[in-house]
C-alpha cells in the first residue's frame, strides 16, 4: 500500500539549510532559512538562555508529564510582553496554552478555527509558504489578497477589502509585525482602520506574531496585534519565540484566544487541548522551562532584552546600509531601509537566484527573499557586487 505514495519535493526552504552547508566555497552567503545571525556569521546561544538553562538544571526535581497545555507559567509569564502589561488578560478573557514552535500554534489556531466553524481562510501573498501548507493539510479553503503594494508599501485597500468582504465562516490571518517574507508592515494607522474593520465583520482574526522585538521593540511590535484585539469580540493569536529567544530547534511557542467573555474559555481551550493531543500530546519542556525562569527573574529579563536590542540594533543597520547603497544593478534597495525584521522580498527572476547561488555562493529562498542578518561588514560589499552583476 505504501508504494502507492508519490515522491515529494522536499520543503524549499529546509533545503536550502542543507545545500549551504554543502557548499565548500569559503565566502558562501546564507540568506536563506529565518535565523538572526550576529556580525561573525553565527547563531549563538542567548546569555540569557544559557544562564537559565543552569539554573534549570539545577532546580528542576522532575521530568514528568505536565499535560496537553505545556508550561503554564510560561504561557502566564509571557502575557504582559505579548498583550501590554497593563491588562496581560483583557479582563480575563485571554487564556492560553504552549505549542511546539510557532508552527504548533499556527496548526493549533487554524485547527481550531476550523473546528468551530471555519471554512475559508483569507490570507495575504506573498505569505510564509508553510501559513499554506498547513492551510492545505486541514482542508481549508484560502482566499488570497495582495499584502503589498508596488512601491513596497502595505496594501490596506486589499486586506480591508478581505476584512469586509468575509462572510459567517472566514478567518483573516494577519502577521502581527515583521512580516514574513516582505518585511513590509501595515503602519499603526492602517492597524487602527484594519481593526475598524473587523469590528464590523464576520471574520475571525488569527494573528501570527513570530518576530515580536526584532523591528521596532517588543511593544512597539504588539501595537497592531492589540489594536486588534482592542476592538474584536474574539480572535486567535499563534507566538513564537524562536527568534526572540533564539530558541529555533527548543520549538518554543504558544497560542492564545480571546474570546467574548472569560465563561467560554473553559469549552474552547478543551477543543484546543483535544487538537494537541491528538497531534503532538503535549510540547517540548525545555526552551519554555528557560523562558519561564527567564520572564521571572528581573536580571535575567534585563539581560534578555539587552541581547534582544543588539540583534535589533544590527538588522537596522544592515538595512541602512544596504538603502544607503541605493540600486545594485536594477535592484532599488531603497525600500528596505524601512522594512522590519529578518526578512525582505528582492525583486530578481528565477534564472537571477540560481546564479547568485551557482556562480557566488549566495542562497536565498526561490522567492527572492532573503535574510538580511545574513549580511555582515564582511559579505555585504560581495553580496551589493553579485546583485549588481546578475542583474546587469
Ligand atoms: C523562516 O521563514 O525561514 C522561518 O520561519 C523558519 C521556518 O520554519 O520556515
Amino acid at each position: 500500500m505504501l508504494d502507492r505514495l508519490a515522491p515529494q519535493a522536499p520543503d524549499a526552504l529546509l533545503a536550502l539549510i542543507k545545500l549551504h552547508r554543502d557548499d565548500p566555497r569559503t565566502d558562501k552567503i546564507d540568506l536563506g532559512v529565518g535565523v538572526y545571525r550576529t556580525g561573525q556569521g553565527g547563531t549563538p546561544v542567548f546569555g540569557a538562555i544559557k544562564a537559565a538553562e543552569r539554573l534549570l538544571v539545577e532546580t528542576q526535581d522532575s521530568k514528568s508529564y505536565l499535560g496537553p497545555e505545556g508550561d503554564m507559567g510560561f504561557v502566564e509569564a509571557l502575557m504582559p510582553y505579548v498583550f501590554g502589561a497593563g491588562n496581560p488578560t483583557m479582563g480575563g478573557r485571554i487564556e492560553g496554552m504552549q505549542t511546539p514552535g510557532g508552527t504548533g500554534a499556527v496548526r493549533l489556531a487554524t485547527a481550531l478555527a476550523k473546528a468551530a466553524g471555519t471554512r475559508r481562510v483569507h490570507m495575504g501573498t506573498p505569505s510564509w509558504p508553510n501559513h499554506a501548507q498547513i492551510l492545505a493539510d486541514l482542508d481549508l479553503e484560502v482566499a488570497s489578497f495582495a499584502h503589498a503594494n508596488a512601491d513596497g508599501t502595505a496594501n490596506l485597500d486589499a486586506v480591508l477589502a478581505a476584512i469586509r468582504g468575509a462572510q459567517e465562516g472566514d478567518a483573516v490571518l494577519l502577521h502581527g509585525c515583521c512580516h514574513n517574507p516582505t518585511g513590509i508592515d501595515y503602519t499603526p494607522e492602517q492597524w487602527n482602520a484594519i481593526a475598524a474593520a473587523f469590528a464590523e465583520s464576520a471574520a475571525l482574526p488569527i494573528i501570527d506574531v513570530a518576530y515580536q522585538g526584532l523591528g521596532h521593540g517588543m511593544d512597539e511590535d504588539a501595537v497592531g496585534m492589540r489594536t486588534v484585539l482592542a476592538a474584536v469580540p474574539e480572535a486567535l493569536i499563534a507566538y513564537s519565540c524562536d527568534k526572540n529567544f533564539g530558541l529555533y530547534r527548543d520549538r518554543v511557542g504558544a497560542f492564545y484566544v480571546m474570546a467574548q467573555d472569560s465563561g467560554q474559555l473553559p469549552a474552547i481551550m478543551s477543543n484546543a487541548y483535544g487538537l494537541a493531543r491528538a497531534n503532538w500530546s503535549m510540547p517540548p519542556d525545555h526552551g519554555a522551562a528557560a523562558v519561564r525562569l527567564i520572564l521571572r527573574d528581573p536580571a535575567l529579563t534585563a539581560m534578555w532584552l539587552d541581547e534582544l536590542d543588539t540583534m535589533r540594533a544590527r538588522m537596522r543597520q544592515v538595512r541602512e546600509k544596504l538603502a544607503n547603497a541605493g540600486t545594485a544593478g536594477t535592484v532599488d534597495l531603497a525600500p528596505l531601509g524601512s522594512q522590519n525584521g529578518l526578512f525582505s522580498v528582492l525583486p530578481l527572476s528565477k534564472d537571477q537566484i540560481a546564479s547568485l547561488r551557482a556562480d557566488h555562493g549566495i542562497y536565498m529562498a526561490g522567492s527572492g527573499r532573503i535574510n538580511v542578518a545574513g549580511l555582515t561588514e564582511g559579505n555585504i560589499g560581495k553580496f551589493i557586487g553579485a546583485l549588481a552583476e546578475v542583474t546587469a
